[in-house]
Formats: structure tokens, C-alpha cells, sequence
């Protein structure tokens, strides 16, 4: 993909800037959002140029400076080229997602890992997915496994208002309950003790929040899907260096539990990656 991207702009940006165009880009609906360094940053017209004669569905580049960021965990970003807007419907696994790419988190990137899920899940559970975005994992279980509920909660109130429409256009309306607030409060109020199975998409927060996931889950236990980035030398494993982590803080309130399996999700930065744990909960929980 980004030999492609440098090898469009080989006649267009001088040679010494090339190595400084990053190696990967979203595409999410016809927008494309490229990461600019510094010293490509004045290259954008044609960087965006460049993307969009490869991806002839990209009608709008949005140049993307700096990591996702805060609570919302938004990106910054600028127009490049092609309709300046920052709203798009995107398609995966026969589900739709209608995104403010600007306002809301998306990344296309966990498309498989959001499908790996919901092929766990089985008929008539109930699902919490605790930071649930405009509602991607909860929408692909939804039309993908036979569950009963999934109550789908996030704090951005534009993205459960994202969330609200993507549950309609999927048809899964009475089925993803989207709940605007934060998963601690939410759950200690109105959802202790109802799911079968928990989700913790969102790295920064999980360790925290990990007695709300218990506390969320019925009595006789379920399974915890948890998500984690983490910095890994040479001879270290990331998977075990996670479960080392979590084992700790579950042991530390009291609660029972077994490592199913760990995948790395995918590389986040030099020696940094995302990992996903799957833990079943035993029931002697003392949350
Ligand atoms: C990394 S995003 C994941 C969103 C979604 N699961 C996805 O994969 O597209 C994390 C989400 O958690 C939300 N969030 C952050 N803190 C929260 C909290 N305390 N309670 C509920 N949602 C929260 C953010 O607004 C954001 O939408």
C-alpha cells in the first residue's frame, strides 16, 4: 500500500522527503486520513493527490497530525484534498457505520478483531461493551452471532448519537442499547450482574475499570475481553507481559479467573503493539 503511495510520488516531492511518508493509512468510507511528518507536511496537496488517484473511492484526504487523543479519543485533523468534510458511511462484514471521523473514534484496523468476538459469542448472551464508540463491535455481534442484548455504552455523546442511527440503519434496534455515560457509573447504577461477556476496548482505561467489568458480569462468572497496549524489548512477550499485568490487578480484588487466549491486534509504534486477553471469569467473585 505505501510502496504504492511513494512510488506515485516519486516525479512529485523531492527524493529526500519520500522516506518520511509513514507506512500505513486509513481508509474509512471514501475518506482516507494519511499521517504527515514534519517534513512532508507541505507536501499534502500532493500526498493527498497521490492516495486518491490509487483509491479511486476516496473523495476526501484529512491529514492527521499527532496521536489519538483524550477522552473521546479523537484525532486531529486537517483538510488535504477533495470535499472537505469529516462524515462518511463505511462497510465491513455486511454491517454499516456512519462515522464522524473528526468527532468520534474509528479505526478500520479492528475489523478482524471485532468479527473474532462476535464468532464467540453464543446464542442468547448478554453483552456489555463498555467503551462501545458509534457502536462497531456491539453492531457486528449484533448481526453476527445470536445474542440477546448488548448494552453498548460510551461517554462521547456524539458518538452514541452515531451509534443510535448505526443501530437503526442495521436494523438492530432493541438489540445494541446504547447508553451515553461513563461504563464505571453506568454499570455500578443500572448494570451489575447482567452480561455473559464484557468488552474493554480501550487500552488506556481497561486496567482501571477492570473491577466495573467483574461487577458488570453475572454472578456465576463470563468472559472478559480486555485490550492493552504494550512496549515489548527483544526477548519479551507482549501476551504474557499483558496477562502478567492483569493477573495482578485481578488477583488484587479477589477474583477467580483463567487466561483463555491472547492475540497481538496489531503493531501500534516501534516495539509497542495492542494485545487482546481472553479471560473467563470464575464464578467466586468477590467484587
Ligand atoms: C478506543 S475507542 C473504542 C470505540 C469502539 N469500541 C471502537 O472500536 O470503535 C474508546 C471509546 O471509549 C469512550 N470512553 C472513554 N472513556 C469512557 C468511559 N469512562 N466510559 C464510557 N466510554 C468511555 C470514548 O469516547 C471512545 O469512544
Amino acid at each position: 500500500m505505501t510502496r504504492g503511495l511513494r512510488q506515485a510520488l516519486v516525479d512529485k516531492i523531492p527524493a529526500e522527503n519520500l522516506s518520511y511518508i509513514y507506512d500505513s493509512y486509513d481508509i474509512i468510507g471514501d475518506i482516507a486520513i494519511v499521517r504527515l511528518a514534519e517534513e512532508t507536511a507541505k507536501y499534502s496537496l500532493e500526498i493527498a493527490e497521490a492516495l486518491m488517484k490509487i483509491h479511486r473511492n476516496v473523495k476526501t484526504v484529512l491529514a492527521q497530525s499527532g496521536a489519538v487523543h483524550g477522552e473521546f479519543r479523537l484525532r486531529r485533523l486537517s483538510y488535504a484534498a477533495g470535499i472537505n468534510k469529516t462524515t462518511t458511511t463505511h462497510r465491513e462484514y455486511g454491517c454499516v457505520f456512519q462515522v464522524d471521523v473528526e468527532k468520534c473514534y474509528f479505526s478500520p484496523r479492528l475489523h478482524y478483531e471485532r468479527m473474532r468476538i462476535a464468532r464467540q459469542v453464543k446464542d442468547g448472551e448478554v453483552v456489555v461493551n463498555m467503551f462501545a464508540g458509534v457502536g462497531c463491535f456491539s453492531i457486528v455481534i449484533g448481526k453476527h452471532s445470536g445474542v440477546e442484548k448488548i448494552y453498548s455504552i460510551d461517554m462521547n455523546p456524539v458518538a452514541v448519537q452515531y451509534m443510535q442511527s448505526n443501530i437503526r440503519i442495521n436494523g438492530l434496534f432493541g438489540k445494541v442499547i446504547p447508553i451515553m455515560g461513563d461504563s464505571k457509573e453506568v454499570i455500578e447504577a443500572g448494570s451489575r450482574h447482567v452480561a455473559d461477556r464484557v468488552l474493554m476496548p480501550l487500552p488506556e482505561k481497561a486496567l482501571d475499570y477492570l473491577p466495573y467489568a467483574l461487577l458488570s458480569l453475572k454472578e456465576r462468572g463470563g468472559w472478559m475481553h480486555y485490550y492493552d497496549f504494550v512496549h515489548c524489548g527483544k526477548n519479551e512477550n507482549p501476551i504474557t507481559k499483558t496477562e502478567q499485568k492483569v493477573a495482578g490487578r485481578l488477583h488484587s480484588i479477589g477474583a477467580d479467573f483463567r487466561f483463555s487466549s491472547g492475540r497481538i491486534v496489531r503493531s501500534t509504534g516501534p516495539n509497542w503493539c495492542q494485545v487482546a486477553l481472553d479471560v473467563v471469569i470464575k464464578p467466586n467473585l468477590k467484587v
